[in-house]
């Protein structure tokens, strides 16, 4: 029986009350309401008895293994604003687990600078940017991120995640005309972020070939693109982290570059955790590395060191950047960034320009910390970033580990299978602009008071 089947609900809106009844409105009209509203109870029923019996037991079963199997994720309330030492549980900790690599996450002048944005532009734009939701200074932003990156154009994307779906989905979906189905290749690095992974995910059945190279191995990867060369792919993609989040270390994007170019390859570099950190400006790994200007296509975030808040975007050549303007879904179909983040964001560019010392302290502070904690006898893997992993081996070294450092005053993460490999579990402690001297030789010595270490075997006492 339909629903439909009764007197449409607009006509009986118009009907004036009847004394005394319940309902209001004519007689025949109220029956029709109340078989209405009974029918609709009885599908609620429904649902409700298929929903908790089913679903949600399930989902309880899934929780408690996930419990049980240590791999449960508990969130921290933090009382204070991101920085050097969060307030947690009423006391003070030293954060060491921030992407605040520039310290701007509470930084005054990025903090006016939202405050300004606020009050010029109002809160949000309650639409997306092709509709009313495009403000001068979104477009001010995107011509800065450009800029900065040496590269043509940028959109904005409400986060770097967003961006890695919006651009893959587009571009390897698109059919540009053609009659004939395509088939494009993708070459991703095996430890790329998560949103890459799911990016391809976004792409439609039979539309690309995936091929996941071992990670870093430019010898495995030049073999797959060599061996696939008389395949007939329509395009074909390289895609990796400039910098990967877990290791802290730096893709090889010189040769990455070459092997693109000798491929006729796209390469797609997300550098989520490069930009505002690496190259002589802070333009990230491409500028550290001597290829500044040669990604073709660079995503990245307004998250991590250029504010810390929300916000992503892709860069590169003017013809992508204005196709995923006409037809990304993920950005099409998604709120405009709120105009305290564009603002925030064009200061946190401006610091970088007019002063340099924040990436200076920043690569000065990470040297220190790396060399000390190798002192300390802690294994870490070789690098320049200020994300250092503290290598443990076991899962539940690090879960404990990072549980009595916290009780001892120093916030690191642990980190273990799945996010990084089986018997690779990990400390990434993370460095910022905003640690004093005092607050790295503090956390030094909570490592030091906490672990008896030495090369081969780690004792908590
Ligand atoms: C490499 C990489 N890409 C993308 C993202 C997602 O960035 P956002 O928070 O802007 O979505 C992250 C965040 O952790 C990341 O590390």
């Amino acid at each position: 029986m339909s629903l439909r089947a009764n007197p449409p609900l607009r006509r009986m809106k118009r009907s004036q009350p009847e004394a005394g009844h319940p309902l209001g409105g004519n007689p025949e009209i109220n029956s029709g309401i109340a078989a209405s509203l009974a029918e609709y109870s009885s599908l609620l029923a429904m649902t409700k008895c298929m929903y908790p019996s089913q679903l949600l037991q399930q989902i309880q079963q899934d929780l408690s293994n996930l419990k049980q199997s240590g791999k449960y994720k508990t969130e921290r309330f933090l009382a204070s604003p991101a920085g050097p030492e969060v307030e947690l549980g009423g006391k003070k900790v030293l954060m060491f687990a921030s992407n605040n690599y520039l310290g701007l996450a509470n930084h005054p002048e990025i903090i006016a600078a939202a405050k300004a944005a606020a009050d010029k532009y109002g809160y949000g734009l309650s639409s997306v940017r092709f509709i009313c939701g495009t403000q001068t200074m979104h477009r001010e932003l995107e011509k800065r991120l450009a800029q900065f990156l040496g590269v043509d154009d940028a959109i904005l994307y409400s986060s770097c995640f967003m961006a890695n779906l919006g651009f893959f989905a587009t571009i390897t979906n698109e059919s540009f005309g053609a009659s004939v189905e395509h088939v494009d290749a993708i070459y991703s690095d095996e430890l790329n972020h998560a949103s890459i992974i799911d990016a391809f995910k976004l792409v439609k059945k039979g539309a690309v070939e995936k091929r996941i190279y071992p990670h870093a191995d430019l010898a495995a990867l030049d073999k797959m693109l060599t061996d696939d060369a008389d395949k007939n792919f329509r395009y074909r993609f390289i895609v990796s982290d400039g910098v990967f989040s877990m290791e802290g270390e730096l893709a090889p994007l010189p040769e990455l570059v070459n092997l693109a170019k000798k491929h006729q390859a796209l390469l797609f570099v997300d550098d989520a955790h490069g930009t505002g950190v690496l190259g002589k400006t802070g333009a990230g790994s491409p500028e550290e590395l001597g290829v500044h200007g040669q990604i073709d296509v660079l995503s990245g975030t307004l998250g991590k060191a250029l504010g810390g808040a929300l916000g992503g975007y892709i860069a590169g050549k003017q013809e992508i950047v204005d196709f995923l303007r006409q037809k990304s879904r993920t950005y099409l179909f998604s709120n405009s960034l709120p105009p305290a983040m564009v603002g925030a964001s064009l200061k946190a560019l401006d610091l970088l320009e007019q002063d340099r010392s924040l990436l200076k302290r920043v690569r000065e502070n990470s040297q220190y910390f790396r060399a000390r904690v190798s002192e300390l006898g802690f294994k870490t893997l070789p690098g320049i970033h200020p994300i250092v992993p503290i290598m443990l081996g076991q899962a539940k070294v690090a879960q404990e580990m990072s549980q009595k450092l916290l009780e001892a005053g120093l916030y690191a993460v642990g980190l273990w299978f799945p996010v990084v490999p089986e018997g690779a579990a990990r400390l990434r402690i993370q460095i910022s602009a905003a640690h004093t001297r005092e607050h790295l030789d503090a956390a030094l010595a909570i490592l030091a008071d906490t672990c008896r270490v030495s090369i081969k075997r780690m004792v908590l006492v």
